[in-house]
Order: C-alpha cells, then structure tokens, then sequence
C-alpha cells in the first residue's frame, strides 16, 4: 500500500492481514511512526492525559485537538490519519457533532473521525457519515464514560453489557462505519465481535482475535512509567533512557564537559 486509505483496510481484513495503529499528537512523532510504517495514525483524546498532563481525556478542547492533528498531518506521507472527536463535541446534538467533524477535516487535513458510543451517538454518526467524513466506531471502554464506568477496568464481562456490545458493533457497521475500535474488553468477546463484522476491528486489550492492534505511541516507547495495565507492552524504556540522557547532561555542564572544543565556533 503506498497510502493506506479506509479501503485499504477492508482489504487487510478480507486478506487476513493484521492492521497496526499508534497514536501520535506531534509532527516529530508523527513522521517517525509514518515513516516507520504502521497503517494508521490516531490523533487520540489521549492527548490529554499523555500531552497536557490531564487525569481525564474530558478537559481537551476541539481546538486543541485540531492544532494536534494539523501537525500530525503535515508529518504523514502512507498512514491513514484517525482524529478523535473531543468529549462535548457530538454528543449534544448530530449538527453539531457534524459541524465538528467538518472543523477536524478542514483545519487540520484529517482523513476520518472517531468518536464513542454506540446507539446513544447514532444520529450523530449517521449526520458525519452523510457528509461523506468516514467515521471510526469505539466501545468497550470509553474513557469519556469514565464517570459513569467510575473505574478504568474491564468491561463488558456481564451477559447485558456484552448483548449491547455486540448490538452497537453491528449497528456501526449498518450505518456505515469503517471500523471500530474495542478497549479493555474479554479477549473471546472481541474475537466474537470481529468475527461478525466484514468491517475491521481494531482491538487494545481486546486480545487477539481482533483485526488490528492500537496503542498509546508513548506507553509503547516505555516514556510513561507509571501506567502499568497488562495488555501494555513497552518496545523501549525511554523514561529511563532519557532520564539518564538528562542526568548526564546536566552532569556535562556542571563540569564544563559540554560544550568541548569541537562543540564551539
Ligand atoms: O485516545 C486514544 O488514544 C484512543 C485509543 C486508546 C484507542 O482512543
Ligand atoms: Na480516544
């Protein structure tokens, strides 16, 4: 694939292909992770945990989400770019949702939405869809609940909440959702919901029946410490690698080490 379109994965998942999503809210990330090759970047809400230093995804605001995906955007050349919807952006009503969707598209160069929920959104998903704006599903656990769920555990382990899963995966399908994004949900559950839908489900500790696989590019990298869930691998240790870097840093100027003779005009 020279550019990954949301066609292209339909396609991995007819073909059997497993699609890989990170999140990235930067240009310097953004280029590094597309460069890299993975399928698709999301401009998560996470943003406001990994990047403002938030409890909650809740505080971060649609203009703050558009200047993350803008510069998101002016790093990709192959990956197909996933903007969130902030919490307060479409859940009031489907006009605005719509007009929110159309300020991530225009301003920041964004190739398709994602927001949360299932049937308590539906005009709202259909209102984006008809402006021709591809929307990307999520549920399981949606932080932007996180006050109703009032913890970050597990869901849908019971029988209702499992029903209504499964019911809200085969609505976004029917209305016409590229794909959906499951989290924290039992891994045979997630296999069942993949299993139903020809559209791709992309999992993050949904284990590994689903289609794809997401993470927060900066738990991934090992630059968060203290975030510590079991489906969380971690590729590097950059809290420590850079921790280090700093330390010797401060070290070398303290000791007039940096900068040498070389290191000057
Ligand atoms: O905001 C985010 O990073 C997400 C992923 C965890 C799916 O929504
Ligand atoms: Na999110």
């Amino acid at each position: 694939y020279k550019r990954i379109t949301v066609k292209s994965l339909t396609e991995m998942k007819r073909n059997n292909e497993k699609i890989s999503m990170l999140t990235a809210y930067d240009y310097t990330m953004a280029r590094i992770i597309d460069n890299a090759g993975v399928d698709v970047i999301l401009v998560g809400d996470s943003a406001s945990n990994v990047m403002a230093g938030h409890e909650t995804t809740l505080p971060i605001t649609l203009d703050q989400m558009i200047y993350h995906a803008s510069s998101v955007l002016r790093a990709v050349e192959r990956s197909l770019v996933v903007v969130d919807l902030p919490f307060g952006s479409y859940q009031s009503d489907p006009k605005e949702a719509l007009r929110s969707a159309i300020r991530i598209m225009k301003e920041s160069g964004g190739h398709s939405v994602k927001l949360e929920g299932g049937s308590e959104v539906k005009d709202s998903i259909k209102r984006i869809l008809h402006a021709g704006i591809p929307v990307m599903g999520h549920l399981g656990l949606t932080p932007q609940s996180i006050y109703k769920f009032g913890t970050y555990t597990v869901r849908a382990k019971e029988k209702a909440e499992a029903e209504k899963l499964k019911e809200d995966a085969l609505a976004l399908q029917r209305w016409g959702c590229f794909a959906i994004v499951l989290e924290k949900v039992p891994a045979a559950l997630a296999q069942e919901v993949a299993d139903s839908l020809t559209i791709p489900v992309i999992g993050i500790g949904a284990g590994s029946g689903v289609d794809g696989q997401v993470l927060v590019s900066h738990d991934m990298f090992g630059m968060t410490h203290e975030f510590n869930p079991r489906f969380l691998r971690r590729y590097l240790n950059l809290y420590e690698e850079m921790g280090n870097a700093v330390g010797q840093y401060v070290k070398d100027v303290k000791d007039v080490d940096f900068p040498n003779d070389k290191e000057q005009y």
